[in-house]
């Protein structure tokens, strides 16, 4: 018997047909993710699925809304984790705070948000870095699985307990304890951060813009893409931004430098964080 899909034997032009279908059918566009990505992603689906064709890929997933449902999911790699690159939130309170209209600081967007951790530690750093000001954190991903876990904000006291290491590097001014409460297990973000973040779905590939924004974290999400779609996803995130606002892409993206712009400040090329000037 042959094996199930190897990599990287997977026929490309069958991936897309198949990725031209689930565009067709369901109006998923998954047709300028990175090949590389999308190759893993669609082999170990195979691999656990048992599938030894993509015929019998594309049936088993136009066939069962189920299997679909999980075929998706397996597209959203929810790894994250909070004060993330703890050094970043450093600069974002002594660099990127400082350089907002704070008249105006009033949303910050943490696109491709995963299960919640990158929005609940840019809500500690804007709660500690502006406690007279209400800043609201739009906390946006595909994933309906990852954005239930984000609103629930119940996350393992064990993980907790190693993130506190992160809130201290990233510059925390209390105790890290203060914003959860914990049983044995697990740990509950408190209420009161939770009124400040926003969790709602949106897709970066195919929906459009839906706010104006002082500042824009998008980071891990631009390496799953192609060159071409990155650039369409960096034009709606500079679109979002409020003339002055900041967006940061973070150390790991492939994408060495955005193309130069008249209307972008470079404020930091290690963690890619530029300024919209106009
Ligand atoms: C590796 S996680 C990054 C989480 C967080 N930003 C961080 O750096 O820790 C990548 C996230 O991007 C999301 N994602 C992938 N494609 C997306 C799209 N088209 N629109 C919105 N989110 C997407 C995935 O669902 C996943 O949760």
């Amino acid at each position: 018997m042959n094996d199930p899909l190897p990599h990287p034997t997977v026929n490309e032009r069958l991936i897309v047909d198949l990725l031209q279908e689930l565009y067709r059918r369901f109006g998923l566009d998954y047709r300028n993710y990175s090949p590389t990505f999308l190759s893993r992603r669609i082999t170990a689906y195979a691999k656990k699925s048992n599938l030894y064709s993509i015929e019998d890929l594309v049936q088993n997933l136009l066939e069962n809304e189920k299997n679909l449902d999980v075929f998706i999911e397996s597209f959203s790699l929810p790894t994250t984790r909070m004060f993330r690159d703890a050094e970043l939130f450093q600069l974002i309170r002594d660099t990127v705070i400082p350089l907002l209209d704070k008249k105006h600081l009033s949303k910050v967007w943490s696109a491709g948000c995963s299960t919640g951790e990158e929005a609940y530690s840019l809500a500690i750093v804007l709660k500690e870095e502006l406690p007279d000001r209400k800043v609201l954190t739009f906390a946006t991903d595909l994933s309906e699985r990852s954005l239930h876990t984000a609103k629930k904000g119940i996350y393992q006291l064990r993980r907790m307990r190693a993130y506190t290491s992160g809130y201290q590097a990233g510059g925390g001014r209390a105790e890290f304890s203060n914003y959860y409460t914990a049983d044995h297990e697990n740990a509950m973000m408190n209420a009161e951060l939770k009124t400040n973040i926003v969790f709602a779905q949106h897709n970066l590939v195919t929906d459009s813009t839906f706010n104006e924004f002082d500042l824009i974290l998008c980071r891990n999400v631009l390496i799953y893409f192609n060159r071409s779609l990155q650039e369409h996803v960096l034009n709606l995130l500079l679109e979002s931004l409020r003339p002055g606002g900041i967006l940061i892409l973070g150390d790991k993206e492939s994408i060495r430098s955005m193309s130069p712009r008249k209307d972008l400040l470079d404020i930091d090329r290690a963690y890619r964080i530029y300024q919209k000037t106009e």
